[in-house]
């Protein structure tokens, strides 16, 4: 099951007429979906084939991630690297990582990427910038502190990209503390002048800021 504001349909067709989810990522989803509870944290196809698009787009060399899970979002950025390029994912989850690192293994990108393992803000604390690109998709009680973490290491045009920013619709009503820290998030990059920025009702919502 995937998070998605739109119809089932509608996203179906969509994924239909966008990149097709390569065959490695196919496994990797579905061994995902067979072992864990959580699969729905996966970015999906048609969001994968977004972030995709943005790193080509931005013509990324350095990509951070924070939250690899069982690294699905990583390797469909990872694929519109150049051979030289680099992308540092952090999670705190060793078991999943662990996964991860064995669909890495098998990717003719994954070469590319570095994990990092443990809390991602101490993580972020000790990684030298510059990015030109950072996907925040892990805990959303920290998505604000993430956001300025990262900011100063992130090239001046350079994209930050948040995850599930909509919650289902959550954040027109929160109640727990995951809904707060998204609202928070929202509400901060809203009203930042140091960035311009978008929030797109992909899949369950997805925060663009372009830092100035
Ligand atoms: C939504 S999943 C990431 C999904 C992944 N981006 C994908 O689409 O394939 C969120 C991940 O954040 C990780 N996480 C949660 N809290 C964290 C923290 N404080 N530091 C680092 N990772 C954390 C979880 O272990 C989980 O694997």
């Amino acid at each position: 099951m995937s998070i998605t504001l739109v119809p089932a349909d509608i996203e179906d067709y969509a994924q239909l007429h966008s990149d097709p989810e390569p065959e490695l990522l196919r496994e990797l989803r579905e061994e995902t979906q067979r072992v864990s509870t959580e699969a729905r944290m996966l970015v999906g196809r048609l969001e994968g084939a977004f972030l995709k698009m943005l790193v080509h787009l931005t013509n990324a060399q350095r990509v951070l991630e924070i939250g690899t899970f069982t690294g699905y979002s990583a390797l469909w950025m990872a694929e519109a690297l150049p051979p030289d390029g680099t992308l540092v994912t952090c999670d705190i989850d060793e078991k999943t990582t662990a996964v991860a690192h064995r669909y890495f293994g098998r990717s003719p990108y994954g070469r590319k990427i570095e994990v990092r393992l443990g809390r991602a803000l101490e993580t972020l604390s000790v990684l030298p910038g510059p990015f030109d690109l950072v996907f925040i998709d892990a805990d959303k009680e920290n998505y604000t502190a993430y956001y300025e973490a990262v900011l100063p290491k992130l090239r001046t045009g350079g994209l930050i990209v948040a995850d599930n920013t909509l919650w289902s619709g959550r954040v027109l009503t929160p109640q727990s503390a995951s809904d707060h820290g998204l609202v928070t998030f929202n509400a901060h990059v809203a009203k930042d002048a140091r960035v311009e920025r978008v929030l797109l009702t992909v899949r369950d919502g997805l925060v663009i800021a372009r830092k100035r």
